[in-house]
């Protein structure tokens, strides 16, 4: 008999397809995230779930009696509990690698954007505003020649570093738990120390990923280092920030603006005070959101998830479980 799988994201056919030559495949077919109660009801009956958003917890992983793997088509794999999922013996994927592109795209859509008030002055001009030659009150600021400071030089750090170094001859540097030798000497990127980035950086990116460790690591003394020129991007996780920290430092002018495609609530409440600066850039989690990427993601997360059930060792196995 086939393995059950429960997938709570939508899929294309070719993922569809993929999965059903090996697996029994129940979708809970809605762009809303399946509510948790009913998750809990049927996670009993499945071998393995393909999801991006529900939180694998103990209370889910006990639910899951028949549970073998989680696939998460996201390559962040902060919705999982991983010392529970060891406990359980199951295994768990991610998708690194097929993203990165997409998401220093993004990056640098977010800096130029914020940079050069492209959102801002969009609906300037299409509120009827631009009726004389824009002066000084509508003048962004260079991006090239600039510093960038990227704090968390991983895969995607690395894209981001490229396109600024080579395309913007911006001077880049990092900030890293370990060196990354490679890319300094590919793109003689520097590495600093983290409150010389944060006292030195004209644009500072954020891309560590959310951990115990790193929850709040950019809190109000991190703001109060910043110049006040500087812009903050943050494309990682959202609780990677103290929020209410950059909020103060954005009423205090202490920094020129910021950039933001993640939030500590998502979606956004639309009482958060973020929302309410003409110097702050917000997207709803777009990072990887094109549609030739997020195909490509849910083929990967498939691929993981049938290499699982079939014994074999998933490509992709979060790097906990190696
Ligand atoms: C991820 O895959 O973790 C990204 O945040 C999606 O945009």
């Amino acid at each position: 008999m086939k393995k059950k799988i429960l997938v709570t994201e939508t899929i294309p056919n070719s993922v569809r397809d993929m999965l059903e030559a090996e697996v029994s495949v129940k979708e809970w077919g809605n762009s809303k995230q399946m509510p948790r109660e009913e998750l809990l009801e049927m996670i009993g009956e499945f071998h393995g779930l393909l999801t991006s958003k529900d939180k694998i917890d103990q209370e889910l992983l006990q639910a899951g009696t028949n549970l073998e793997v989680v696939s998460n088509i996201s390559v962040g794999y902060d919705n999982m509990n991983v010392a529970a999922i060891k406990e359980a013996g199951i295994l768990a994927t991610h998708t690194p690698y097929v993203l990165d592109e997409t998401v220093a795209d993004l990056i640098f859509g977010l800096i130029l954007s914020v940079a050069r008030r492209i959102p801002e002055l969009d609906q300037y001009v299409k509120q009827g505003k631009w009726t004389k030659a824009i002066d000084l009150p509508e003048f962004g600021h260079n991006v090239h020649s600039k510093k960038l400071g990227i704090i968390g030089m991983g895969r995607i750090g690395e894209k981001v570093a490229r396109r600024a170094s080579l395309g913007f001859n911006m001077e880049v540097s990092y900030y890293n738990r370990s060196r990354n030798q490679k890319v300094e000497q590919a793109l003689g990127v520097t590495y600093q120390s983290y409150n010389n980035l944060l006292q030195d950086s004209d644009y500072i990116l954020l891309m560590t990923p959310l951990t115990n460790e790193t929850h709040h690591m950019i809190n109000k003394e991190a703001f109060e280092k910043m110049k006040e020129n500087c812009f903050f991007i943050n494309a990682s996780r959202g609780a990677v920030v103290d929020e209410k920290a950059l909020i103060t430092a954005l009423e205090k002018k202490q920094i020129a603006g910021a950039g933001l495609d993640v939030f500590e609530q998502e979606p956004i409440e639309r009482d958060n005070p973020l929302l309410t600066f003409s110097n702050v850039v917000t997207l709803p989690h777009i990072g990887s959101a094109t549609a030739e990427t997020r195909e490509e993601m849910k083929k990967y997360a498939a691929k993981n998830i049938l290499q699982a059930l079939r014994g074999e060792k998933p490509d992709a196995l979060i790097k906990e479980l190696q």
